[in-house]
């Protein structure tokens, strides 16, 4: 799988690549700023034709199709461009995003930002790699001097003022804060050091199946808001390098 799984991401990053900066069809979702590209479509479809090649029956969930269901015990997650505005806008912060569950459990997960050619990899159990170089997250231990990055949901009519409030919780403490525009390559950026913590609030499976594994195996510690185990079908998430866990957890906690 592990071979299938680079093979998916490699030519869905040539279709990322080759389309970027270029004129392609854009549509709204749900709410008007939630983007699709015509670039999204031809990514995922690439990505599920290289899987159906192979593995005819494992079950699929990606964005923009949804779930094609078999009876298999393997689901592959799938987040065709992660960073759909960005990439829309010609930001080159973007990635696709893969994650094999096997039985319930993320078993590998990849993301791949064709841009600048950052391949993040991870097997349950073998670490977490960048380029094949292992990664480990980072080792600072005072939130006060981390640096932190999030993301905000676009549609806020559900919980409209919760994610804002945190952020300023968080800045207002004089804690830099970045927000990039792909949760996959936050998690990412946090599994190999460049941050030290992530949280975000609405993410889908798609979103953070991979970067999940990823962050776990670079010795990261992901749970949703109350500290308890975090799984990708989880509305919140909270990554960090442990030793500032609890203290983002309190911080977040104390904003009603
Ligand atoms: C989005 C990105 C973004 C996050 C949004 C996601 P998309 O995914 O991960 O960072 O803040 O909530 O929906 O739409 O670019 O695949
Ligand atoms: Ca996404
Ligand atoms: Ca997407």
């Amino acid at each position: 799988m592990k071979e299938i799984l680079y093979k998916a991401a490699i030519e869905s990053g040539k279709i990322i690549k080759e389309y970027f900066e270029t004129k392609f069809i854009i549509e709204s979702k749900d709410v008007i700023s939630n983007l699709v590209t015509e670039v999204d479509k031809k990514s995922e479809s690439k990505i599920i034709e290289v899987i159906r090649n192979e593995f005819p029956n494992h079950n699929i969930l990606s964005e923009e199709i949804g779930a094609l269901d078999t009876d298999s015990d393997v689901k592959w997650i799938i987040d065709p461009i992660d960073g759909t505005i960005n990439y829309a806008h010609s930001i080159p912060i973007c990635c696709v995003s893969i994650g094999i569950e096997k039985k319930g459990e993320i078993i590998l997960g990849l993301v791949y930002n064709p841009m600048n050619g950052e391949l993040f990899f991870a097997e349950k159990g073998k670490g977490a790699f960048l380029n094949d170089k292992k990664i480990s997250i980072s080792k600072e231990d005072n939130l006060y001097k981390s640096l932190l990055v999030t993301g905000f949901p676009y549609d806020t009519s559900n919980n409209p003022h919760k994610p804002v409030k945190v952020f300023a919780e968080f800045v207002n403490s004089d804690i830099p804060v970045r927000r990039l525009g792909s949760a996959a390559l936050d998690l990412c950026w946090t599994a190999c050091g460049r941050f030290d913590g992530f949280w975000e609030y609405n993410l889908n499976p798609w979103d953070v199946a991979a970067g999940y594994l990823i962050m776990t195996e670079a010795g990261g510690v992901v749970s949703d808001f109350d500290g308890n185990n975090f799984s990708v079908y989880k509305k919140e998430i909270l990554a960090t390098n442990g030793l500032i866990h609890n203290h983002m957890l309190r911080m977040i906690k104390n904003v009603k």
